[in-house]
């Protein structure tokens, strides 16, 4: 099975996430997570643009040793010296650096012509290598930049000493096939691109952050990069915890692997949303709190005779105690009874039926049921009789 590296972003892209602001100690203390759940390289911060985040990329490069720890820099010099200042003492310091190779970004926001633009990619990256073992180049908004342009420009930075050539989404315009293609074509039209590991970074504004970076794998990329529970710009990244469990589940499809511990992900996530104070989405694929929680009673009769029929995910993989059977206006008798037999209540069938008809009314009304609340009805029913 191919391997895939994963590129944790939570720190950087995901902390840019409107609201979100991250101290030190707790930018160390999802660091420590991180490097439980076993990402390959975790991107720390931006070091140039703050000192709170210098001192923070810092103090993560020293402490963490079990993968390597980056940060970003523009294409220039003071941005890559405070880069190497922050990550040197670390493991396994990369830089990662990146430049716009869009129409739009290299005329509105660089104010470059295209040459400009490849010389001022190259310049960096020759002058990072000076110092850096390992350099990352990003070509951002790479998705709306013309192929032959986005070959050359990556030709040049790979003959300049690039490692790692990391192809964004960066407003998450692309869909699945286009994705892939791009990567086919880089494959095809550049020239040492066997030597340099291909990365994946997509964002989620048209919702296709995790299709977009799984087909990507499907067409050669070795590493994937992306943030815990999708936070980032506007609408997010790419949910890592989406992207390693999908590849475990559909190992079969993609034969690819990572060394991600699937039972850490609720973990990661639990304190990711504490401390960004950022809500999980009940229904959010992986870790919402809805994802193991079967309502209707077709599905609740299902999982009650084989989890199977309606769980493709068992909670346990992603570190979630059980599943949950919720009580609502759409559940059958046969959850409704092995939630009363869990309470430790002893029901004739009579009995059950005659809970079971007040529970249905009253569930027209109310759009869920808590333990005390089928416990009272039990009660109350005992108690008329
Ligand atoms: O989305 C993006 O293009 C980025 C780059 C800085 C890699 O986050
Ligand atoms: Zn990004």
């Amino acid at each position: 099975m191919r391997k895939i590296n994963l590129f944790d972003t939570t720190l950087r892209d995901g902390e840019q996430s409107a609201g979100v602001n991250l101290n030190a100690k707790e930018k160390l203390q999802i660091a420590l997570q991180l490097e439980r759940l076993g990402v390959d390289i975790m991107e720390a911060g931006f070091p140039a643009s703050s000192k709170g985040d210098f001192s923070a990329v810092q103090e993560i490069a020293r402490t963490i040793k079990n993968c390597s720890v980056t940060g970003l820099a523009r294409s220039v010099k003071t941005d890559i010296d405070a880069a190497w200042e922050a990550l040197k003492d670390g493991a396994n310091p990369r830089l990662h650096v990146f430049l716009a190779t869009s129409p739009i970004h290299m005329q509105y926001k660089l104010k470059q012509t295209p040459d400009q633009v490849i010389e001022t990619a190259v310049e960096s990256v020759k002058y990072a290598s000076k110092f850096f073992p390992l350099i990352q180049w990003s070509a951002e908004d790479a998705c709306r930049s013309e192929l032959p342009f986005l070959a050359k420009i990556v030709e040049r930075v790979i003959a300049a000493g690039a490692n790692v050539i990391n192809i964004p989404d960066t407003v998450g315009y692309i869909n699945p096939k286009e994705y892939g293609e791009i990567f086919q074509y880089l494959k095809s039209n550049v020239k040492g691109i066997e030597n340099v590991i291909l990365s994946a970074h997509c964002h989620d504004d048209l919702g296709m952050a995790t299709a977009n970076s799984l087909a990507a794998i499907e067409n050669g990329a070795g590493q994937i990069e992306g943030t815990i529970n999708g936070i980032g710009e506007r609408a997010g990244n790419a949910s890592l915890e989406e992207i390693g469990v999908a590849l475990h589940i559909r190992s079969d499809y993609f034969g690819a692997k990572t060394n991600m511990k699937l039972d850490e992900i609720k973990k990661t996530s639990d304190l990711v949303s504490k401390l960004t104070g950022m809500m999980i989405p009940p229904n959010k694929a992986v870790v919402g709190k809805n994802a193991f929680a079967h309502e209707s009673g077709i599905h609740q009769d299902g999982v009650l005779k084989e989890k199977t029929t309606y769980e493709i995910i068992s909670p346990e993989l992603v570190g979630v105690g059980s599943n949950a059977m919720v009580l609502g206006k759409h559940s059958g008798r046969h959850a409704f009874k092995s939630k009363v037999a869990e309470l430790g209540f002893n029901v004739t069938e009579e009995e059950t039926h005659k809970i079971f008809k007040t529970f249905k009314t009253l569930s027209e009304r109310k759009k869920e049921f808590t333990d005390e609340d089928i416990a009272a009805l039990v009660i109350e029913e005992k108690v008329e009789k």
